[in-house]
């Protein structure tokens, strides 16, 4: 699939919006990733209003181009799928800002592969996009989830600012065998 090696982050868009079918299409791969148990604990906030872009550019100081981005695409979980304890870990004080603790709770694994799924899409479509780290920073977590109104169980996990490029970024070689262990760890492979 040439869009795994062809994907890089963009920051620079263009002043042009998205079309909506490829909106849809980019959603659309965001949903079919894999996802522990099946569970699909993802929920997605479309973000175009210029001045809530500049809300989120604010919030972030690795998230400025959200506001020149025509797209924000915040990638959200549902603790309450996500999470087969929810219930009882948030009687016991569990927050969004602090979520994650317990076992068999998968959400991040799912989100993250969801969100790179949104990667790959907006690549294929000719567009650029970049991943943009929230959780588990408490303070953008919080602030995204006051402005755009989510309720407790629902924790802004990445965003996804993109757009067409101002440039295509070069793909890049960054294989490196030295990091596969064949065998036993430390072990090289043999030709
Ligand atoms: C979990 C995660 C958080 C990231 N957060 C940011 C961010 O806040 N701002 C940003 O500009 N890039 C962010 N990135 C993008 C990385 O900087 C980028 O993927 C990395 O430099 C490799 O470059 P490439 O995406 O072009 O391959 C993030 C990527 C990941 C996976």
């Amino acid at each position: 699939m040439n869009a795994i090696f062809e994907r890089r982050s963009v920051r620079d868009f263009l002043d042009k919006p998205v079309e909506k079918e490829k909106l849809d299409r980019i959603l659309r791969a965001a949903f079919e990733a894999p996802s522990a148990h099946n569970r699909r604990p993802w929920e997605w906030v479309m973000i175009t209003d210029r001045v809530d872009r500049e809300a989120v550019a604010a919030m972030s100081p690795w998230a400025k181009m959200c506001a020149s981005a025509p797209v924000v695409l915040a990638a959200c979980a549902d603790l309450k799928k996500g999470d087969p304890d929810y219930g009882e870990n948030a009687a016991a004080g569990l927050t969004a800002e602090n979520a994650a603790a317990g076992e068999d709770i998968y959400w991040i694994q799912d989100l993250s592969a969801a969100v790179e799924n949104a990667l790959l899409q907006i690549t294929c479509e000719g567009l650029g996009g970049v991943w943009l780290g929230w959780y588990p920073d408490k303070g953008r977590v919080r602030s995204f989830m006051d402005a755009f109104g989510l309720p407790p169980h629902i924790v802004p996990f990445a965003l996804i600012a993109l757009g067409y490029p101002v440039k295509t970024p070069r793909p890049k070689d960054r294989f490196d065998p030295a990091k596969v262990h064949h065998g036993r760890y430390g072990q090289a492979g043999t030709d």
